[in-house]
């Protein structure tokens, strides 16, 4: 087991320097120990395991199943054959898409979309209700940032053929129940995708139990190297969906006019994959697993229940986040763009995020161009949100005199 107490010392980045990182919701640090994989796979294993008939190649390939084990585990999902690599959580989304609703929807059909889907998860889905006449209906939130039961409800109905949502919002920390969500979407036969991006990192997901059909979250942003990603799909769906990218590593036969495709996971990760960064992935389960989401969640939730209490003594704050251990906050400062907050707290070194979020349709809900938002790893410390909101007083002291109310 890892202990949470020194655990900064772990992430080179924080360790030799005096930042506060509160940006972990764009991407989280890197612990050395995924680093060091990562290197110690270019300088000792480095090979392309893409038929490969030597030792080198071969093991490789070993690695990459052994990380496809540990992610199915993570997850709980059947079997490691359900578990396709990506480049991210975007490709993921997009891969179902446009392999299961360019095949699958017609006129018609509606398509559940909840109003907080990062762009990942709505995007691609508007592609195909234009491409295919499909409609789109959103699931709006109540004050408390919360997607109402009578919502589920009404919005879903015998026309809905997908659902999408995300286990965790990335702009107001909000928790969605997804198991119940998908209840009702399987009762009037539509499938569920999942958006793990923000969720996976700091609380546990099972796809069994919740019973979604797809599922995609990106290793990055829980601890991981940039540029993998997962989709994990229920075998019986995958086996029956087109490929989305054609190329080398996904075929069976190529004959001169057509070709038969590889068995799963492969069908669906042509080309080489990043190979360096799954097995780094894997060191990065692995680093989860050590520490334990209980611990995790636990740190986190005091982290985020301190930080809404500070920011909330502050009467020039306004907070947009659930109650329940957000592990995302958004807020602005009245009077005072959320940009120019941003820079002049990276110039008292504190990284926080300002900006939409990847999510416009939420912030036109909620009537804002834009926020400010803190996001939380497991190297945070009360100690950061002690500077940010010392610095965001310093700022609003400094700034106070120009503002008219
Ligand atoms: C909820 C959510 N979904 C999807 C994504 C997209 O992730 P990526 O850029 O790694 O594909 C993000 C990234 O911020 C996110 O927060």
């Amino acid at each position: 087991m890892r202990d949470l107490k020194n655990i900064k010392n772990e992430f080179p980045l924080l360790r030799d320097s005096d930042i506060v990182y509160l940006d972990s919701g764009a991407t989280s640090q890197k612990p050395k120990c995924v680093v060091d994989r990562i290197q110690r796979y270019y300088e000792k294993e480095n090979a392309n395991p893409n038929h490969g008939a030597y030792k080198l190649s071969i093991k490789t390939g070993e690695e990459v199943q052994e990380v496809r084990e540990k992610v199915a585990k993570f997850i709980n999902a059947k079997n490691a054959e359900e578990i396709i690599f990506t480049k991210n959580a975007t490709e993921a989304l997009n891969l179902v898409a446009q392999s299961y609703g360019m095949a699958n929807l017609k006129k018609g059909d509606e398509i559940v979309l909840s109003i907080m889907e990062h762009h990942s998860n709505l995007v691609p889905w508007q592609q195909v209700a234009l491409k295919k006449k499909a409609k789109i209906n959103y699931l709006y939130i109540d004050k408390n940032f919360e997607i109402p039961e009578s919502e589920i409800e009404k919005k879903i109905t015998k026309n809905t053929k997908v659902v999408c949502v995300l286990s965790v919002s990335n702009v107001l920390g909000t928790h969605n129940n997804i198991e119940k969500i998908a209840k009702k979407a399987h009762s009037v036969g539509a499938i569920v995708v999942a958006d793990l991006t923000q969720g996976v990192a700091h609380v546990p997901f099972d796809v069994q139990k919740t019973d979604v059909d797809f599922a995609g979250f990106s290793a990055h942003k829980m601890y991981g190297p940039l540029g993998v990603g997962v989709l994990y799909g229920k075998r019986e769906l995958l086996e029956k969906m087109d490929p989305f990218l054609m190329g080398g590593s996904m075929v069976e036969y190529v004959y001169e006019q057509k070709t038969t495709f590889a068995e799963l996971p492969k069908k669906f990760e042509a080309g080489t994959q990043n190979l360096a960064g799954i097995i780094g992935f894997g060191a990065a389960i692995d680093f989860m697993n050590e520490i334990g989401y209980k611990a995790i969640t636990k740190k986190e939730a005091e982290l985020s229940k301190y930080a809404l209490a500070c920011l909330k003594k502050l009467s020039f704050v306004e907070i947009y986040a659930t109650k329940n251990n957000p592990a995302v906050i958004s807020f602005n400062v009245k009077n005072i763009h959320p940009h120019d907050v941003a820079s002049l707290l990276d110039a008292k070194k504190i990284c926080i995020r300002a900006g939409n979020h990847c999510a416009q349709p939420l912030l036109r809900f909620l009537n804002l161009d834009s926020t400010l938002r803190i996001s939380f790893g497991v190297y945070n410390t009360k100690e950061d949100i002690d500077a940010l909101v010392k610095a965001l007083v310093e700022i609003y002291d400094k700034f106070k005199k120009y503002i008219k109310e």
